[in-house]
């Protein structure tokens, strides 16, 4: 496995597959379904609601595809690689469909999405096709290939479309949890697929996320991660585009809730729980989302924030709407406000026209900011976007690989030198789950979304535990629990 592809598996929103396991009982055994999920946090949230869907159609999920006669695969774009690992996938179901010819496989998600009816021509194993604002559909849908004919739906939509689903949380530690609040993009960074996949931006209404929180608070959940392409930019004035709220009523204007206000509200609402929020984008973060983070201990110290580029010539091409300067003052404030803030970053080497002296700009930033962590990637050419249609994929792939690794190194120094300053200090810890790497051991984050891993001694899973650190490595704090916490 080379570094790239560690990276990427250590990211918190791009996981490299997984599967989703149903547990309930009212089902029908013709109706066995596999779920494979790629991709962000997002597209794990949006498995959770399909499996939701699917379950209220009698549904029982498998955790091989091998048992089921139901396969479907939600998919990312985001990079050739990820759909690459895609089209692998399905490879392998059709070798599971040879066997058993009455197998059906749905594609769903970006991929379906990006590609649409393409999909069923290139792949003659595919059977129905799902963009992810139509899940709703998947029963209708599932009707049409039952009756042996080939289904797709890949219209977005203007609404957010799943507020009114309970997600079925899969693979879950029953202590922490996704919930969406934006759906789709509308910053059109020049080498993102994002905004052809996912459709215009839209907000939830506050309303349900609150609802979803309650039940989630209910059912013992600790910690909950708002989740959107561009948190930032939530603005819920009634529903439908954010474009629309220029011409919304007065009363509209008066009473909408941005993502600020969101924040606070949710804060407040369930003093207990710990929040977070992914992604932030340079330019939306406003200094009240900075003072509500700070005003409330419940809400972590953490923020995901993507610059992509060090280099103003680059981030102009990217259409990032940011300057590097702009980045480092929103740093600068960030630090200010909350001086022990985690923050992490996503870097892409290698965009097109990208020299040795833009890439020596991407290096001095890192050294300026000192990222607890990062996600970085060389950059891959997405048809359709600004990039591809415009700019020449000019910088050779191996010079796009030397400097990702030259990145990426800096990057394990950097988390290393944050990492070590925790050595002596007692940090507040919730559990999540048993260390992968010893059964013994109990592994949980920090408010600043490190991860810790301490002897589980009588602490249970689920609870807040002050453990004082006495070793680490770039990625892992390593302590010994002291007591059950006050703070959270
Ligand atoms: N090539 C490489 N990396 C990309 N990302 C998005 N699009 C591309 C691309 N075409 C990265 C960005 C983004 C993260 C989710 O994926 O860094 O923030
Ligand atoms: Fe998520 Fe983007 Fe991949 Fe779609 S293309 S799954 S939005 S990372």
């Amino acid at each position: 496995m080379n570094k790239s592809d560690e990276s990427l598996l250590k990211n918190p929103y791009l996981h490299n597959g997984s599967n989703t396991v149903l547990k309930k009982s009212h089902f029908n055994s013709n109706k066995l379904v596999y779920i494979e999920s790629y991709g962000c946090q997002m597209n794990f949230s949006d498995s959770e609601i399909i499996a939701s869907i699917l379950s209220s159609q009698g549904y029982k999920t498998v955790n091989s595809p091998d048992n089921a006669n139901l396969i479907l695969i939600n998919t990312c774009s985001i990079r050739d690689k990820a759909e690459q690992t895609i089209r692998k996938r399905l490879e392998k179901f059709n070798s599971i469909k040879k066997i058993n010819s009455k197998i059906k496989v749905g594609v769903l998600g970006c991929m379906a999405e990006r590609l649409k009816d393409k999909l069923l021509e290139e792949e003659k194993i595919v059977d129905m096709v799902v963009g992810p604002d139509s899940y709703k559909d998947i029963p209708n849908l599932l009707k049409e290939i039952n009756k042996g004919r080939d289904a797709i739906n890949v219209i977005l939509s203007k609404d957010e479309t799943y507020g009114d689903i309970s997600p079925i949380r899969i693979d879950s530690n029953g202590v922490t949890a996704l919930v969406s609040i934006t759906r789709g993009c509308d910053n059109m960074c020049s080498f993102c697929v994002v905004p052809f996949t996912r459709g215009r931006e839209r907000s939830r209404d506050p309303k349900s996320i609150l609802n979803e929180i309650q039940k989630l608070y209910k059912n013992g959940y600790k910690e909950i991660t708002l989740l959107g392409q561009n948190v930032d930019s939530y603005l819920w004035f009634g529903g439908g585009l954010k474009k629309d709220f220029k011409t919304a009523p007065p009363l509209n204007k008066k009473t909408a809730i941005n993502f600020s206000n969101l924040l606070e509200i949710v804060a407040i609402s369930f003093p207990k729980i710990r929040i977070r929020f992914s992604t932030s984008n340079p330019q939306d973060m406003t200094l009240d989302v900075i003072n509500t983070m700070a005003k409330h201990p419940n809400v972590c110290n953490s923020i995901h924030l993507p610059f992509q580029s060090g280099s103003d010539k680059i981030l102009k091409k990217m259409n990032r709407m940011h300057s590097r300067d702009e980045y480092l003052d929103l740093i600068d404030k960030i630090r200010e406000i909350i001086p022990d803030c985690g923050i992490s970053q996503d870097i892409i080497s290698g965009f097109p026209t990208e020299n040795q002296t833009d890439h020596n700009q991407t290096l001095s930033l890192m050294d300026y900011v000192k990222f607890d962590y990062g996600f970085m990637f060389s950059y891959s050419e997405r048809p359709g976007t600004l990039a591809e249609r415009k700019m020449k994929d000019d910088v050779p792939e191996n010079i796009k690989k030397e400097r990702l690794q030259e990145i990426i190194n800096k990057q394990l120094e950097h988390s290393f030198f944050r990492t070590k300053k925790y050595i002596g200090k007692t940090v507040c810890v919730l559990i999540e789950k048993s260390s992968k790497k010893s059964n013994n051991f109990w592994s949980g984050r920090t408010s600043q979304n490190t991860v810790v891993v301490f002897p589980k001694k009588n602490f249970k899973k689920g609870q807040f535990i002050d453990v004082e650190i006495t070793n680490c490595t770039s990625a892992t704090l390593i302590g010994n629990g002291i007591n059950i916490s006050n703070s959270i």
